[in-house]
Order: structure tokens, then C-alpha cells, then sequence
């Protein structure tokens, strides 16, 4: 017995050797790969190589990690279209949306493998441990590590997205249909019908699911991601990768079913309780210092002794506010104009536009995270990226947020159900709502007291989220790159029928059919 335990205790005493792990993102990744990247400095630590591929179109930040760019200068980037302002500014996102992105990815895929495809193999030959595959739209990157033979893991630069969350059989019962029928009916009804959609509709910033007509949705949005991206968005991507991965083509819900781990970005104590499996795991709970002092000219501003606190507008490197509709740009600036007793930083491109008045000061670049931090920013003006959500969730700051698409009214609805933000309709941009949003924040200091609360519960872990992501990670490779049958849910070897309960919505109508004949 004693040399059992003795040989057990060495396994896990056992250092990992370590990895060469290539991570692949969408084209001019630099959102999803930015969100990824305080886990890869992480793995880093542990003496991990951790490389970046992505198509490269222009030059970009530095990651931090060695790059793999296959330079596609030259190409149209899809994703860079002018169709994409009027989208964030004029339409209402949904899954239809997301599967054109897949569509963007696959056109660039299709590219590399017919003129850069040298490139491509001098990526794959380079014997990579493990590929980490972002779930969205790294088309490339999914085919890279499916030729490879190599196992994959798949990263969420945000919440894990219905339609990989079913491929992989999460958050769903895996009993057999006559346990399932007691379970559904008489325990819990936690399904689809009753997660936050990721794609919120702006007619449903007041999601509930004690609301009836929002249950439906929930359930539609689940189930039209489901198909968009199992069959329309998989379609594009079957065609783009007909080169290397012959009949019956690449298949992407096969492609998240056999990955081995799923990691994500998204806080747990952000989101709203889950079921989870082993193979799941969310790193996205921590805080990242900012040691940076501000620079110079922002803080006199900002230590203005006449000022009553400082007020942050920063819509991300997507929002362009000489290409936003004109009342965007007529609202906010008249608001801002009022509030002479702050002062108001606000982040644009370009020249500063004439009527703003001294107690703003406009920039090109804006230290968010360390003004964010100030003690004397009351409020914060976003449009809800996760990586802006988590700079406001350590920062502590009341925030109203101006969602544009994605996953944002999602994130902005998670922060006001928490407390402290408030969210407005980017349909409903007019002086009278912001300025009773602004008023609301600016004069109730519950915003201030609940982000200080869940501050609180959110750094209150066991050991932080990215020392545990690690660990799990080094079990992984332990295992190389595969955990034993057993660990993984069975329901991934079920059909979608049984597993989505899809049977048992049936069997009950024709049993009562042939009991009433
Ligand atoms: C990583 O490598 C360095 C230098 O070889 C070594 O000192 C350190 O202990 C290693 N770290 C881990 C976590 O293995
Ligand atoms: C179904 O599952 C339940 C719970 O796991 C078990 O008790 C029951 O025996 C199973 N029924 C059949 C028919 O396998
Ligand atoms: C804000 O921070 C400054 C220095 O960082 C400190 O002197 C001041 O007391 C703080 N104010 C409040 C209200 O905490």
C-alpha cells in the first residue's frame, strides 16, 4: 500500500516538461488575442513556448509571445469592411451575423491555402505539443491543427458561445431519458430557455427569465446560433478547407466535441450560475495592475482641485466617432458640455472637434486602466467589451454603458444586474435619456457602494484563477493533451436529439395521443 502511495505521489510530483503551444486566432486577432494573453504569460511562467498565429494584414502590437503571422498584405481583410460601422451603429446583432464572420475567416483561409500555403506548412511542421484554437472565426487555425494529428483545446475570448457549448454537450443533463423526464419536469428547468442570450436584443436590456416571451428568445437565439454555426458558418468553412481536409470535409461541431479542454475568459462570478463539466474551465477572474503611474498632462487635469471627480468615455478600438451617425456624436457632446463641475476625458480619433468646452480634454490614446483606477473617476462611459467590463469590475467604477454588438449588451447587462451600471439603447441616443443615465450615476452612491461589493466576491478565490487555469492546464499535458475517457461527460457521445432533450418533447405528445385514441 505504502509503495502505491509512494508511486502516486511521485506522479503528481512530476514536473511537466514543457510545451511548444501555438495559439490561432481570427484574422488581425488582436481583441480575441489580447484577451487570451495574460493566460499565455501565465503558461509562460511555467516555462511553456507559446506562439501566435494569425493573418496578418498590417503590423500590430507585441503580444508577448513569438509570432507565427502568415503575412497576407495585400488582401482585402474581410473583417475591415466599411459594412462593419453600420452594423455596430445601425442594426441589431444576432447569430445571422456571426456566421457572416465565419464566413470573412473562411475567405481568408481559402486565401492562405492558395497563395501562402508554403507559409502554412512551415507553421504546421514546426511539431507544436497542443494547439489552443480560438472558437471564433480562426478558420485556418482549426484546419492547422486537425491535419496535424496534434490535440486541441478551445479558447473563449468571452463566455462560451451556445452553439460550441452544445457541440461540446455542456450545461445539459446526461441522464437517460426516464431520469431526464423526472429531472425536467419536477427538479430544474435550467436549460437554454433560461441563460442571458449572448446576443441580448436592445428590446430585451431588461432581460428576466421570469418573463415568458424572453425564455422564448433565449431559446431561439440558442437554437439559430446552433444551426448557423453548425451548418452555414461550417458550410463556408468546408469549402475553405476542401484542400487539406478531403470528403466529407472539415466539420466544426466535430472539431469542438473532440477538443479537450475549454477554457474562457468570462468570470465566473460574473455570469449567472452554470452547470459545468470537468472539461471546462474559467480563468477570466483577475485583475491586472496598473503599476503605470498616469502620464503627466493627465493627472494635472485630473487633480484639477475645482474638479468634483473625472468622467471616462472610451468606446474601444472599434468605434470611430467620425464615422458614428452625427446625433451620437451631437448628444454626447452636449451633455459633456454640461458638466463643467468634472472633468471629462474622451477618447477619439482624430482632430478635436470645435464647441468643447475646457473642463474636456479629448485623445487619441487614453491610459484607461490607470484612470480607471484614479480615485477620483466617478464614472465611465462604454461599450462593453469584456476586457473594458474587467477594467471596470477591479476598478471599482459605475459605468453606463452604450452596448454596439456582439456579446456587449450581454457583458453591460451582467454589470447592471450586479448594480453598479447602467445601460443605454444605442437605438434611443438622445439628450434626455443620457443625461437622466448620467444624472442617475452621478448622484446615487449605491453604483459606487455595489462595485465595491463585488469587487469583494470577485477577488474572493482560493487560489487565483490563473494559477488554477495553469495547473489544469499541466494536468492536461500530463495526460498529453488528452484526458482519459472518464473525465469527459458522456453526453458527447449521445446525439444532438437525445442530448438536447428533443426526444422527450415527443414521446410525451404520442403517448397521450395513442392513451386518448
Ligand atoms: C523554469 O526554468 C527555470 C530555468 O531553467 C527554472 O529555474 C524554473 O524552476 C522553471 N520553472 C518551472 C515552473 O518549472
Ligand atoms: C436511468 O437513470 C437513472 C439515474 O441515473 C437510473 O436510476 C435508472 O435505472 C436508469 N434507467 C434506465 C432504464 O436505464
Ligand atoms: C486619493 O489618492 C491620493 C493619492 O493617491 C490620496 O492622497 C487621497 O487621499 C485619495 N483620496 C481619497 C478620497 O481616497
Amino acid at each position: 500500500m505504502t509503495i502505491i502511495t509512494f508511486f502516486i505521489s511521485l506522479l503528481f510530483l512530476y514536473n511537466v516538461e514543457s510545451a511548444r503551444v501555438l495559439l490561432t486566432v481570427m484574422d488581425q486577432g488582436r481583441s480575441h488575442a489580447t484577451s487570451i494573453n495574460t493566460f499565455m504569460h501565465r503558461l509562460q511562467k511555467d516555462n511553456h513556448t507559446t506562439a501566435l498565429e494569425f493573418a496578418w494584414f498590417h503590423p500590430d502590437i507585441d503580444f508577448g509571445m513569438e509570432e507565427r503571422f502568415i503575412d497576407m498584405k495585400g488582401f482585402e481583410n474581410p473583417f475591415a469592411s466599411p459594412d462593419f460601422d453600420k452594423i455596430a451603429f445601425e442594426e441589431d446583432y444576432s447569430f445571422i451575423h456571426q456566421a457572416v464572420a465565419y464566413g470573412f475567416g473562411s475567405k481568408t483561409c481559402n486565401n492562405i491555402l492558395k497563395h501562402k500555403k508554403e507559409r502554412f506548412n512551415e507553421i504546421l511542421s514546426e511539431d507544436w505539443d497542443l494547439y489552443l484554437s480560438d472558437s471564433l472565426f480562426a478558420v485556418c487555425g482549426y484546419g492547422m491543427a486537425e491535419i496535424s494529428g496534434k490535440p486541441h483545446v478551445m479558447m473563449h475570448s468571452t463566455d462560451l458561445e451556445s452553439a460550441q457549448g452544445s457541440f461540446k454537450a455542456f450545461s445539459r443533463c446526461k441522464y437517460n431519458i426516464s431520469f431526464r423526464i423526472l429531472h425536467n419536469l419536477f427538479i430544474n428547468f435550467r436549460n437554454y430557455a433560461t441563460f442571458v442570450p449572448s446576443n441580448l436584443p436592445f428590446t430585451m436590456l431588461d432581460f428576466s427569465v421570469s418573463k415568458y416571451f424572453h425564455r422564448i428568445w433565449a431559446a431561439y437565439d440558442w437554437f439559430g446560433s446552433f444551426i448557423f454555426t453548425a451548418f452555414v458558418g461550417n458550410f463556408a468553412q468546408k469549402w475553405a478547407l476542401r484542400s487539406i481536409i478531403p470528403f466529407p470535409y472539415f466539420s466544426f461541431s466535430e472539431y469542438n466535441r473532440r477538443s479537450s479542454y475549454t477554457f474562457t475568459d468570462m468570470p465566473d462570478s460574473l455570469f449567472p450560475p452554470a452547470s459545468r463539466t470537468n472539461d471546462f474551465f474559467s480563468f477570466g477572474a483577475y485583475c491586472k495592475p496598473s503599476s503605470k503611474p498616469l502620464p503627466p498632462d493627465f493627472l494635472s487635469f485630473i487633480d484639477d482641485p475645482k474638479s468634483k471627480g473625472t468622467i471616462l468615455i472610451a468606446f474601444g478600438t472599434f468605434i470611430d466617432w467620425r464615422r458614428a451617425p452625427k446625433h451620437y456624436y451631437d448628444t454626447f457632446s452636449t451633455i459633456v458640455n454640461q458638466l463643467t463641475d468634472y472633468r471629462v476625458i474622451w477618447s477619439m480619433k482624430g482632430e478635436r472637434p470645435p464647441g468643447l468646452r475646457d473642463h474636456v480634454k479629448t485623445s487619441s490614446w487614453v491610459p484607461q486602466n490607470q484612470i480607471l483606477h484614479h480615485n477620483k473617476t466617478v464614472l465611465f462611459l462604454s461599450h462593453g467589451g469584456l476586457k473594458s467590463t474587467k477594467e471596470v469590475i477591479c476598478s471599482a467604477t459605475p459605468t453606463i454603458f452604450v452596448p454596439m454588438f456582439g456579446e456587449q449588451t450581454r457583458n453591460s447587462w451582467l454589470i447592471k444586474e450586479k448594480g453598479f451600471g447602467r445601460i443605454m439603447n444605442k437605438f434611443n441616443i438622445n439628450v434626455k435619456e443620457l443625461g437622466t443615465h448620467v444624472r442617475e450615476v452621478l448622484e446615487h452612491p449605491t453604483y459606487q457602494q455595489n462595485a465595491n461589493k463585488f469587487l469583494t466576491y470577485y477577488m474572493d478565490q482560493p487560489i487565483p484563477t490563473l494559477d488554477e487555469g495553469a495547473f489544469r492546464f499541466n494536468k492536461l499535458l500530463k495526460y498529453g493533451g488528452k484526458m482519459p475517457a472518464f473525465f469527459y461527460p458522456r453526453a458527447l457521445d449521445l446525439s444532438h436529439i437525445t442530448v438536447l432533450n428533443l426526444d422527450m418533447y415527443l414521446i410525451l405528445p404520442a403517448m397521450l395521443i395513442y392513451l386518448l385514441k
